[in-house]
């Protein structure tokens, strides 16, 4: 494969998961349960790659230590040369306009957009399931992140699909309530590991998890945003159950958090549909429809330090169109 000679550029947004994925099956970042996920719009990342003499990775401007290039580019970098069996090195320069590792599903955007751009700059057309199960070795939910709109990544599987909807749900809003800006306490890999080691919650929420999905597939179809709403509680909840079941525990919500879920709790009562998730991290997501983001926005306003952001949520697979663009036409690949 004869790398190009021209950078090329690629812009995602983060997958976020509706339905989680929490802890993995063996060794090659495959998930243990069934996630179901959408794109954020108003959230995305964008990288430029290019061949280069070593590689070289900046994220807004800043060069990456050798030791963050080292534990979590490389292995990713290696394998997607031994995959592409190129030897080559690249350029790597990310721009994102959301905090890094703060629990808003930075690493999905990151390592698919790298997946993509790096794909295209090696003239590689692998099928969006080979695309997606590359992204996969940067992080597991990176795999859905390469496709827009709904997306599913079944427990066991080692790429995502997309889920199309049978009709356009154009109401449906995520209001991403930013509640801290720092790295998150401990990140996703080594959080997992200690979860699934010693958590005694761990088997009842895999056990749990199909039935949350289903039901919450069945929600997707229907537009019923209760019963989705419901299905996301349960499975948020569960996910951050087993964290706190764990030795040591894991706690990543703050005073903020607590409050915002409070909110919405609130909000259901007085019959607006505001329904919250949380990834590993502080931060609140809350799903709710186009009629009640304002309403809500104000009452977010009134919690000090809290800064959100209301997104629409990726309605196209764009890995389609993508997939069947002629690599000479492929330097900007601007998939929103
Ligand atoms: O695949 P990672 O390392 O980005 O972990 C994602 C974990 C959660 O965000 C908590 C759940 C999910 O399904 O995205």
């Amino acid at each position: 494969m004869k790398p190009m000679t021209k950078p090329v550029r690629c812009q995602l947004s983060p997958s976020l998961a509706l339905i989680k994925y929490w802890g993995k099956r063996g060794r090659q970042h495959i998930p243990a349960t069934t996630s179901i996920a959408t794109s954020l719009n108003a959230l995305h990342n964008s990288v430029t790659v290019a061949i280069a003499s070593k590689d070289e990775l900046q994220l807004n401007g800043q060069q990456l230590s050798a030791v963050v290039v080292k534990k979590y580019y490389l292995p990713f970098l290696d394998h997607l040369r031994a995959h592409l069996r190129v030897s080559c090195h690249f350029a790597i320069d990310m721009l994102l306009n959301f905090p890094l590792a703060a629990g808003l599903a930075s690493s999905s955007s990151i390592f698919a957009s790298l997946t993509l751009a790096l794909t295209s700059l090696c003239n590689y057309r692998g099928s969006p399931a080979t695309l997606s199960s590359l992204a996969r070795q940067g992080s597991t939910s990176a795999a859905r992140a390469i496709f827009g709109g709904f997306v599913i990544f079944p427990a066991g599987a080692r790429a995502a699909r997309p889920l199309p909807l049978p009709h356009h749900w154009s109401e449906l809003r995520i209001i991403v309530a930013i509640t801290d800006h720092s790295y998150k306490r401990v990140s996703t890999r080594p959080a997992m590991s200690v979860v699934q080691r010693s958590s005694f919650a761990y088997r009842g929420w895999v056990w749990s998890a199909q039935k949350i999905a289903t039901t919450a597939r069945a929600a997707l179809r229907e537009h019923n945003l209760e019963k989705l709403g419901e299905a996301m509680r349960a499975s948020y909840l569960g996910m951050h159950a087993t964290m706190l079941a764990a030795r040591p525990p894991i706690l990543y919500w703050n005073e903020n958090s607590i409050k915002l879920i409070h909110l919405c709790e609130d909000l259901r009562l007085r019959g607006i549909e505001a329904w919250e998730t949380m990834d590993a991290g502080p931060q609140v997501k809350i799903l709710t429809t186009q009629q009640h983001v304002p309403r809500i926005m104000r009452e977010i306003e009134g919690l000090k330090g809290v800064k959100s952001v209301v997104s629409e949520l990726g309605v196209a697979p764009q890995i389609e169109r993508l997939a069947t663009v002629a690599p000479k036409e492929l330097v900007e690949l601007v998939c929103r």
